[in-house]
C-alpha cells in the first residue's frame, strides 16, 4: 500500500495503459483521478477500482484546454485535497506521414500530446510542490526509434521526452521528480489503431512482437507497474529519466 491516503491524477485513464495505472495506484491504497475526455470510459475505470475496494472519482477531461485542465484541478483539490502524483499519459495517434497529415491533425496531437502534459503540469506544479510529488509522462520508443507512417505522433513522444527532462531541472530543487516511460508496442488503444491502420491487421499485429527480443507485445500492465515505480519513494533518486519498458525493442532486430 505504497499510495496509502495518496491521490494519484491519470490522464487519459478511460482505457488502455491509463485505465491500467489507476487500477495500480487504486490497488496500491492511492486515491485516482480517472480524467479522460471519454466520459464513460472514465465512469468504467472507476466501476473497475470500486469493484476491487479501491478509491476514484471520474473526471471529463480535455487534456488540451486550459479551462478543463484547471477544473480538473479544482475538483481534485476539492475531491482529496492534496495531489502527490500526476501521470501524463493521454495521447491520440494519426497514422500518416507529414504528407499525408492535415495541419488540423497535426495541431491535435500537438496540443493533446505535449500540450496535455504542459498543461497539466503547469496546473499541478503548485500542489505538487506542497507535497514533493511526482510526474509521470508517458513516452513511447518512438522518441528514439521512429517507425514509418506516424510522424507527427513520433515527433510529439520525443518533444515529451524533451520536456521531462526541462521540468526535471527546473523543479528538482523543490523535490519534484519527473520521469518519463517509454513503452514499445503494448496491447492498448493506439498500437491497436496503428495495426487496424494497416493493410493486413492481422499481420501487421503478429509482425509487430517480432520487433521485441522478448517477440510479443507487452500488456498495459506491465506499464503500469514502471509508472508505479517511479511515482513511489522507491524511485527517490531518479529524476529527467527516460525509462524504456519495450521488451526489448531498443535492443535490436532479434534473430529471424
Ligand atoms: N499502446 C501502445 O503500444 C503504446 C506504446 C507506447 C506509448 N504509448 C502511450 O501510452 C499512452 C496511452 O496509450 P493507449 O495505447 O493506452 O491508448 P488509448 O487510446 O487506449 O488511451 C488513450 C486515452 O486518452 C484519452 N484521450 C484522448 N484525447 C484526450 C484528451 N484531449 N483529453 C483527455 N483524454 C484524452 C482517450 O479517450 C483514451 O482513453 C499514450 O500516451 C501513448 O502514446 C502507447
Amino acid at each position: 500500500m505504497r499510495f496509502k491516503n495518496k491521490c494519484v491524477v491519470v490522464t487519459g485513464s478511460g482505457s488502455g495503459i491509463g485505465r491500467a495505472c489507476a487500477l495500480a495506484f487504486a490497488g496500491s491504497g492511492a486515491n485516482v483521478v480517472v480524467a479522460d475526455i471519454n466520459l464513460q470510459g472514465a465512469r468504467d475505470t472507476v466501476q473497475l477500482i470500486s469493484a476491487a475496494g479501491g478509491s476514484a472519482i471520474a473526471v471529463e477531461t480535455d487534456v488540451s484546454s486550459p479551462a478543463s485542465v484547471q477544473a480538473l484541478v479544482a475538483q481534485t483539490i476539492n475531491a482529496f485535497s492534496a495531489v502527490h502524483a500526476l501521470v501524463n499519459n493521454a495521447a491520440i495517434q494519426v497514422n500518416k506521414t507529414v504528407e499525408d497529415t492535415s495541419f488540423e491533425e497535426w495541431n491535435a496531437q500537438l496540443s493533446i500530446n505535449v500540450g496535455g502534459v504542459f498543461l497539466c503540469s503547469k496546473y499541478f506544479l503548485p500542489h505538487l510542490r506542497r507535497t514533493k510529488g511526482s510526474i509521470v509522462n508517458m513516452s513511447s520508443v518512438n522518441s528514439f526509434f521512429v517507425e514509418p507512417s506516424c510522424a507527427g505522433y513520433c515527433a510529439t513522444k520525443a518533444a515529451i521526452a524533451g520536456l521531462t527532462k526541462a521540468m526535471a531541472i527546473d523543479h528538482g530543487r523543490e523535490g519534484v521528480r519527473v520521469n518519463c516511460i517509454c513503452p514499445g508496442y503494448i496491447d492498448a488503444g493506439l498500437a491497436e489503431g496503428y495495426f487496424q491502420s494497416q493493410a493486413d491487421p492481422d499481420k501487421a499485429r503478429k509482425e509487430a512482437g517480432k520487433l521485441h527480443a522478448l517477440w510479443r507485445i507487452g500488456k498495459p500492465e506491465e506499464v503500469a507497474r514502471a509508472a508505479l515505480f517511479l511515482a513511489s519513494d522507491d524511485a527517490s533518486f531518479v529524476t529527467g529519466a527516460s525509462m524504456v519498458v519495450d521488451g526489448g525493442f531498443g535492443s535490436g532486430l532479434p534473430p529471424k
